[in-house]
Parts: structure tokens; C-alpha cells; sequence
């Protein structure tokens, strides 16, 4: 299998990070899952059968809110490509949707928190968070240059921890008894990646 190089592509054809204009859609081209802008229009029973699986939801707020596809299109519309991302994550072999990303910006601060759904279980444990995230990463240091990445879990969210270690975030806080989890409270984890370190392990 032939390896391509992680690229960041504009959407609308011109290639290059520097390209990038706030309010402009952007393509992350990973290797064996590409990243595309969703917009609205793309919301579609798939998406809707995906926040509506008590499996796939369960680790997330959301399950405590009625899905539909108005509520779903009402989130969707709210991402702007400045502060606020969102893709759909799509396999290269077969072009099969299999979840979505979102990517939320606070410029004041210059940190960036990224967001995962696998939708299609059957995905689960082919590395999709992994590469996902190793390319919002890039987008967020390299494209966006905040400073700092971080990600909240739930403690019972086993495969979430497992990604956010491999992907070489650090535990920065832990807070007990903070959130709902089935019919008890759970620990909130929260880890926290800087630049220098992003920048050391992606030379590696
Ligand atoms: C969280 C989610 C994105 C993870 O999907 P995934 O990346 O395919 O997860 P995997 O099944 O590959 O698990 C990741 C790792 O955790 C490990 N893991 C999973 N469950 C585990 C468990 N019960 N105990 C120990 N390790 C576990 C896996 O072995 C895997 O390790 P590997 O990378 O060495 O293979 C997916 O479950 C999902 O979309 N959930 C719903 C949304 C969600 O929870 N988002 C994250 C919110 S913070």
C-alpha cells in the first residue's frame, strides 16, 4: 500500500496551508481517510442513525437531548470555519462516510479543542481517531497556530483515554464525581497538549 503525505487543501482547488482564509472550507487529505467540510446539506439519515445508536452516543451529552434532523442541521449550520469546524470523516477505500470531527477555536487564548464521532462501529478499533485527530492537530498548530490543544473525556471512556495518550496528550485535570454516565456520576478527565510538544513528537 502506497503511503501519501498528510496534506491540507482548500476546498474550491487551491492547494497550500497558506491559502487558508477564515470563513474558508478546508479539506484535510489524510492517508486512508479524507476530512471533508459538512454543510447541511449533507445531513442525512446516516447522521441521524448515528446520534440516535445508544452505543455510539454513549459517552457523549448529546445522548441526554432528543435527536432529529432539525436539531442535527441547527448544529451543523453553527460551524463557520473560523471559530468552529466541522467534517465528515470519509474512507478513502469505498468513499464510505464513517463519522464526523468538529474542531472549536478560542483565538483569545489560542487553544483549540477537537471532537470525534466513529458512527460506523464497524470502524471502531482501525485507528479513525488516531489519524483523524493526528490531521486536526496539524490543521490547529500549523494552519490556525494555537498553542495549545485540549480534550475532555469521561473517565469510563476507555478507547477516548486510550487515543488521547497515544496521541501524547498529558492529563492536566481530573475532576471527580462532575458528569452524568448512565444512571451515575463519573470523573471528567481533561488532557492537554502545548505546541513544542506536538511539534517534538510529530519529528520524531
Ligand atoms: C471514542 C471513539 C471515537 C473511539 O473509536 P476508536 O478510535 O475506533 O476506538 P478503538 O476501539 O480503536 O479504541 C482505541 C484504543 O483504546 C483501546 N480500548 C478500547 N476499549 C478499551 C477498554 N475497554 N480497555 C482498554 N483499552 C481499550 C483499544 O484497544 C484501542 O487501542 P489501540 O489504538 O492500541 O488499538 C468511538 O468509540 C466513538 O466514536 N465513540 C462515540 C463518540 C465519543 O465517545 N467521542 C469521544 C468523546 S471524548
Amino acid at each position: 500500500m502506497t503511503v501519501e503525505p498528510r496534506t491540507l487543501e482548500v476546498v474550491g482547488g487551491v492547494l497550500g496551508r497558506d491559502a487558508w482564509a477564515p470563513g474558508t472550507p478546508y479539506r484535510l487529505n489524510l492517508e486512508r481517510f479524507v476530512l471533508t467540510p459538512l454543510t447541511e446539506s449533507m445531513v442525512d439519515r446516516t447522521y441521524l442513525d448515528w446520534m440516535r445508536d445508544p452505543e455510539v452516543i454513549r459517552f457523549l451529552d448529546s445522548r441526554y437531548k432528543p435527536q432529529s434532523f432539525v436539531s442535527i442541521r441547527a448544529f451543523v449550520r453553527s460551524f463557520d470555519n473560523v471559530d468552529r469546524f466541522i467534517w465528515r470523516v470519509i474512507a478513502k477505500d469505498g468513499l464510505k462516510p464513517v463519522g464526523n470531527c468538529t474542531l472549536f477555536l478560542d483565538r483569545v487564548n489560542g487553544l483549540a479543542e477537537p471532537g470525534v464521532v466513529i458512527g460506523e462501529k464497524a470502524f471502531w478499533g482501525q485507528n479513525v481517531t488516531f489519524e483523524a485527530y493526528t490531521g486536526l492537530y496539524d490543521f490547529a498548530f500549523g494552519t490556525l497556530g494555537v498553542e495549545k490543544i485540549f480534550s475532555k473525556t469521561r473517565s469510563t471512556n476507555l478507547a477516548a483515554v486510550w487515543n488521547l495518550r497515544k496521541l501524547g496528550m498529558r492529563r492536566e485535570g481530573f475532576f471527580p464525581n462532575h458528569v452524568r454516565f448512565d444512571d451515575r456520576r463519573v470523573a471528567l478527565i481533561w488532557y492537554g497538549l502545548d505546541r513544542a510538544d506536538w511539534r517534538a513528537s510529530s519529528t520524531r
